[in-house]
């Protein structure tokens, strides 16, 4: 298993994004997922990350297996949620055992797959894993998201913590680049321990995600705008909700 980008700043973003998001896309996990797979149906999380919606399934009675690439942030999860079955597995060769109800794949997951040809093996390996009827919903973000990267610094200032972050977009090559730079208060008041990684996204155009969804065999393939199912501020920028069912 390769290193992932997340490892060296797996507690910055399990402090720092982590509890933002699902707050903002309740509603259209609600109206996608929810409402569509009764709990205890299995749900594969795909990309868990430090388990923020994998606990969220948990909490609502669903049996949940969750596999992300990143140790560091599968070992916070693990932490938080010993009930759950979570593996630090890159999904562009998923092995899990299925059949799921459910696939989840939140908070742009699928963007950070870097190839055409990735995202149609993580399709793929989805479909295989799900049962006839099996629902998969999952958001990326589309160009309009990443234009909004203004190549600023975002400053998060903690009780002993300092986050910085700022996304980069090259409309060329469609690569996003986010750079995370994390100082943390260790032991004495001014001894500070920094941790830095660039995490890199790809956008793609919402005509190639639904032919690859269908080249995979996916059927009953939806498109949604964030904003049209209510997910406010920035998350909802950009961002669409896909929902298709095997
Ligand atoms: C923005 S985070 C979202 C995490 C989680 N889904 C959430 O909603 O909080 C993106 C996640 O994708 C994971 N990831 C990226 N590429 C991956 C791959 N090839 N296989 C598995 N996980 C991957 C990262 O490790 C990270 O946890």
């Amino acid at each position: 298993m390769t290193e992932s980008s997340y490892d060296e700043v797996a507690a910055m973003y399990h402090a720092l994004w982590a509890n933002s998001y699902i707050p903002a896309a309740l509603p259209a996990l609600e109206r996608l997922f929810y409402c569509r797979l009764a709990p205890p149906a299995h749900v594969l999380d795909v990309c868990c990350g430090s388990g923020h919606v994998t606990s969220d399934l948990v909490k609502r009675g669903y049996r949940v297996t969750g596999v992300d690439s990143s140790a560091a942030l599968i070992e916070i999860a693990r932490r938080e949620l010993p009930q759950a079955d979570l593996r630090v597995q890159d999904v562009r060769r998923l092995e899990v055992e299925g059949p799921y109800g459910g696939a989840l794949s939140t908070f742009d997951s699928l963007n950070h797959i870097l190839s055409l040809e990735d995202l149609h093996a993580v399709f793929s390996g989805v479909y295989e894993a799900l049962g006839p009827g099996g629902l998969f919903v999952f958001d990326m973000n589309l160009e309009e998201a990443y234009s909004l990267d203004l190549h600023q610094w975002l400053v998060n200032i903690g009780h002993n913590s300092v986050g910085l972050s700022r996304g980069l977009y090259d409309p060329v090559t469609h690569m996003a680049h986010t750079e995370l730079i994390w100082f943390t208060q260790t032991g004495s008041q001014d001894c500070w321990q920094r941790r830095q990684s660039i995490v890199e996204e790809r956008c793609y155009e919402k005509q190639d995600i639904v032919q690859a969804l269908q080249f995979a065999w996916f059927r009953s393939i939806e498109v949604h705008p964030a904003v049209e199912l209510s997910v406010e501020s920035e998350f909802g920028h950009g961002r669409y909700f896909f929902s298709a069912r095997r």
